[in-house]
């Protein structure tokens, strides 16, 4: 089922309403969404939960939430306009008795046939009770020509199995096509914005290969710590929480071939193909840490071997990056908020000049994608400097969102991820064997760092750049971190 039919009710089903995930991203979401009238209508969004709220309660509390999260005073004529469609109903996902009321309330508000977009926004233990549940319901049914979609949150899976199990539980419910699993950073413009970079332009896919490139970083680097999170997070770790989605999905499209058309299929076909082609991670190729007084973090087991920060090295085996290394690494608490990738590329074959930087060295060019925050892209590269014989400095090409598209051009990755859900696009979504392959990639690391102690867990002091391990494992290589967009702030 495509997309919505004009005059078709839509229902948004959000389980998990009570929750921090609802208050502060869906729902401020899809309040920009109302209010740029991007939402299909007549609509309802019905949020479910065991607490006890009356749809008046409800509404107002979100509101609150609204303000705070978009920096503007929701309660306006728009606010409650959006509003008078957001329902509230009491019900246990687990107690399969509750959802024929839920099915009974739906119905009272379409009022006919209706599309239906179900939201798994609740703790992961959660998603197979719900899924089987509607399932029994015969919830997720399409007819009368009405679409049933469900969103599924992350973490999918704590390992290859657990996840091989929830996509087979959700596929005895639900078909491929009806399910969209977030990767929240597939959301950002900013990574959307690697396919445009490589395939709306001719100059950079010649270069985009081991003939030109000496590695590729990847960096996703956090200054907040694990805070309230702990409960989640001391059972996930820096491997589950952050590379076997968001790194690898950065990962697949920097190094994917061009798909032909940009549809889910051909996007989703490429993105496995390249997940496939890694070769083994070796634990020897990796690095592993945790911030100094994590132990002392609320909810932190006392015995706790979780690793707040992570670095890989791994080789793509195919044509187009045999022998090209891929550094990617991700930290709790560190002294920067940054994500970005910088390709560095070869250093010219020969070197005519002989008076080079005046710090001695020779900086080879580096391209740098700012995913945030200040997001754009630099190309650094060396000019000569003015009224030197041969001297040459490093200098900047510089792109800004900001600048070229102006504020409020990149709106929260929620905003589109959820418009393409409503939608019926999944390309921005990652497909059942496109996890499984991540979950492969990632869980002999996760079996040698919590069965083998391999690496040992090294430790770094709060608000650095990491632990210096990680700094001599890239030594060791010949290469250094590259902090390419705060270079270029
Ligand atoms: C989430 C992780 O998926 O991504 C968090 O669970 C992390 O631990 C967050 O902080 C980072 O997202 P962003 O958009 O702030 O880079």
């Amino acid at each position: 089922m495509k997309s919505s039919s004009a005059g078709t009710p839509t229902s948004i089903v959000i389980f998990g309403a009570s929750g921090d995930l609802t208050e502060r991203k869906l729902i401020p979401a899809l309040y920009t969404l109302h209010r740029t009238g991007r939402l299909p209508g007549p609509l309802n969004v019905v949020g479910i939960s065991r607490t006890t709220f009356s749809h008046e309660a409800f509404r107002d509390h979100l509101c609150e939430f609204a303000t705070e999260v978009l920096e503007e005073d929701c309660n306006n004529d728009t606010w409650n306009d959006f509003a008078q469609h957001v329902y509230y109903h009491v019900g246990n996902s687990k107690e399969a008795g509750d959802y024929a009321k839920l099915d009974e309330f739906l119905q009272s508000l379409e009022k006919g046939p209706a599309n239906r977009l179900y939201y798994l926004s609740v703790a992961p233990s959660l998603y197979m009770p719900i899924v089987k549940n509607l399932g029994k319901q015969d919830m997720a049914r399409e007819k009368d020509g009405c679409w049933r979609n469900i969103v599924v949150e992350k973490p999918f899976g704590h390992d290859l199995e657990s996840a091989q199990e929830l996509n087979d539980v959700i596929h005895h419910v639900f078909d491929e096509h009806q399910i969209y699993r977030i990767d929240h950073y597939l959301g950002k413009e900013t990574a959307q914005n690697i396919l445009f970079f490589r395939f709306a332009n001719t100059i950079w896919e010649p270069v985009w290969n081991r003939n030109y490139v000496d590695h590729v970083q990847i960096t996703v680097l956090e200054e907040v710590a694990v805070g309230h999170r702990a409960g989640y997070y001391d059972h996930a770790g820096v491997l589950r929480d952050m590379f076997q989605n968001h790194l690898l999905q950065l990962l697949a499209l920097v190094a994917m071939e061009p798909p032909a058309s940009f549809n889910a299929d051909a996007l989703r076909n490429e993105k496995v193909k390249v997940l496939s082609a890694i070769r083994p991670i070796q634990p020897k190729d990796t690095v592993r840490a945790r911030y100094e007084g994590y132990l002392q973090e609320p909810g932190v087991a006392q015995d706790s071997m979780t690793a707040t920060y992570g670095a890989l090295k791994l080789f793509v085996d195919n044509w187009r990056w045999q022998g090209v290394p891929f550094y990617l690494r991700s930290g709790k608490a560190t002294n920067t908020r940054s994500s970005e990738v910088v390709i560095q590329f070869k250093s010219p074959p020969h070197m005519m000049f002989n008076q080079l930087t005046n710090d001695g060295s020779f900086k080879p060019n580096t391209l740098s994608l700012c995913i945030q925050p200040d997001e754009g892209i630099h190309l650094q590269f060396e000019a000569k400097v003015p009224g030197s014989h041969q001297e040459t400095r490093s200098v900047d090409m510089d792109f800004h969102y900001l600048e070229s598209f102006g504020t409020g051009s990149l709106p929260d990755a929620y905003v589109r991820l959820l418009l393409d859900a409503l939608n019926g696009d999944a390309a921005l979504f990652t497909r059942s064997d496109e996890i499984e392959m991540a979950w492969r990639l990632i869980e002999p690391v996760l079996d040698a760092w919590e069965q083998d102690n391999t690496p040992r867990l090294a430790i770094y002091p709060r608000g650095t750049l990491g632990p210096i391990e990680a700094d001599e494992f890239l030594s060791r290589d010949g290469r250094g971190w590259h902090a390419g967009c705060e270079d270029h702030a």
